[in-house]
């Protein structure tokens, strides 16, 4: 197949673009030239989907099988790459996001769960999507799913990915935790070993999304790993195994870190206590044959990745994730006084 990608250079696009040329695919990436290198063997074009010149230099003589979509976040500019590319490309899959769903986390979601209204012509700039509030990114996710689903009507994939994990992952979840860990000494583990998540490996939902993609499927699929897949526990120990770190965990519960006003999902990475997050229905991608590896390989990989490389592309998000270390250091005290006062509690 001749592939486009919108994007292609940092994490989801990157490794969607390694495996298709490993497939045998011809592959077309657009992008500005700023977050990363593209990958080798690509035919590259360069320009700012923001901006209508590119986007018709981009279509100028060039037509595709299908288009993916990894940097969409506004929708009438996704609206623009519809329209230019809807009589030059068969297909137009959308990365969109759990987001959409206005009920998660507090509830758990299928493909049926009201999305947010929003309408495919909302205009603006990605330039600052990293500090979006995530009601903000998933409102303009839903307009951007639906100018893709009317610019492409029956021929859009959407694909909406829980919270992907593996290597070049760029938001600063799992790499923190590996380099945390690393680090060693006492760690502050949050909750219960046993919390059940389904975090999906970015190569699970590459293979999927490629296995879609050749069979020319449409219509809109939740991507995360099954409910119950992997504990929160499961994974730091994994953690622990693969960095032969001498860290020793300490769980500290969730209720004494909410009195405190710790940050969940990023203070503390992955750690939410809403009881929809990790109950995200995922029956119709299995049955469409997403498969999902063990956590364990997941942070296995990731950690070689991390320690052989230069890590992660720069993300404005990495900032606002991870615990400091004076504030975890104070809240280990803490913990440990409260823990000692209830033992010596008559
Ligand atoms: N990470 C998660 O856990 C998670 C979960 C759910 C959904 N998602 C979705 O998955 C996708 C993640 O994609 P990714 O960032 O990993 O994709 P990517 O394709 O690897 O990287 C983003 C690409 O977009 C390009 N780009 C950004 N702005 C551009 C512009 N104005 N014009 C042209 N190119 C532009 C960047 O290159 P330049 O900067 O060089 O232009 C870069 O190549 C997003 O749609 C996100 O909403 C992620």
């Amino acid at each position: 197949m001749r592939v486009l990608v919108l994007g292609g250079t940092r994490f989801v696009g990157r490794l969607l673009v390694e495996e298709a040329l490993a497939r045998g695919h011809v592959v077309t990436t657009f992008n500005r030239g700023r977050t990363d290198t593209d990958v080798e063997g690509v035919e590259v074009v360069r320009g700012d989907r923001e901006s209508p010149d590119d986007l018709a230099r981009l279509v100028e003589g060039h037509d595709w099988d299908a288009v993916v979509d990894t940097s969409g976040y506004v929708p009438a500019v996704v609206g623009d790459a519809t329209r230019a590319l809807s009589g030059r490309a068969g297909s137009y899959l959308f990365f969109s996001t759990v987001s959409v769903y206005p009920g998660w986390p507090q509830e758990g979601v299928s493909e049926d769960s009201p999305v947010y209204d929003c309408a495919p012509d909302v205009g603006g700039t990605a330039e600052d999507e990293a500090n979006w509030s995530a009601a903000q990114y998933g409102t303009h996710k839903a307009g951007c799913e639906r100018a893709v689903t009317e610019g492409f009507d029956g021929r859009a994939l959407v694909l909406r990915p829980g919270v992907i994990l593996g290597p070049y992952e760029n938001v600063g979840r799992l790499t923190w935790w590996l380099t945390r860990i690393a680090a060693g000494g006492t760690v502050l583990v949050p909750g219960d070993p046993g919390r059940p998540i389904q975090p999906i490996d970015i190569r699970d939902l590459i293979g999927f999304t490629l296995d879609r993609l050749e069979a020319e499927t449409a219509g809109t699929f939740n991507v995360a790993a099954p409910i119950g897949h992997a504990t929160f526990g499961g994974m730091l120990d994994a953690c622990v195994e693969v960095t032969g770190s001498d860290a020793h965990l300490v769980w500290v519960d969730d209720g004494f870190l909410l009195d405190l006003g710790v940050r969940q999902w990023t203070e503390i990475p992955l750690w939410r206590t809403h009881p929809g997050t990790w109950r995200i229905a995922t029956d119709r991608a299995q049955a469409s044959g997403l498969a999902c590896r063990p956590i364990g390989d997941t942070v296995h990989d990731t950690w070689a990745w991390l320690s052989a490389g230069q890590g992660p592309a720069a993300y404005g998000r990495q900032a606002h994730h991870g615990l400091a270390p004076d504030k975890e250091r104070q809240l280990l005290a803490l913990w440990a006084e409260r823990t000692e006062q209830a033992e010596r509690r008559p």
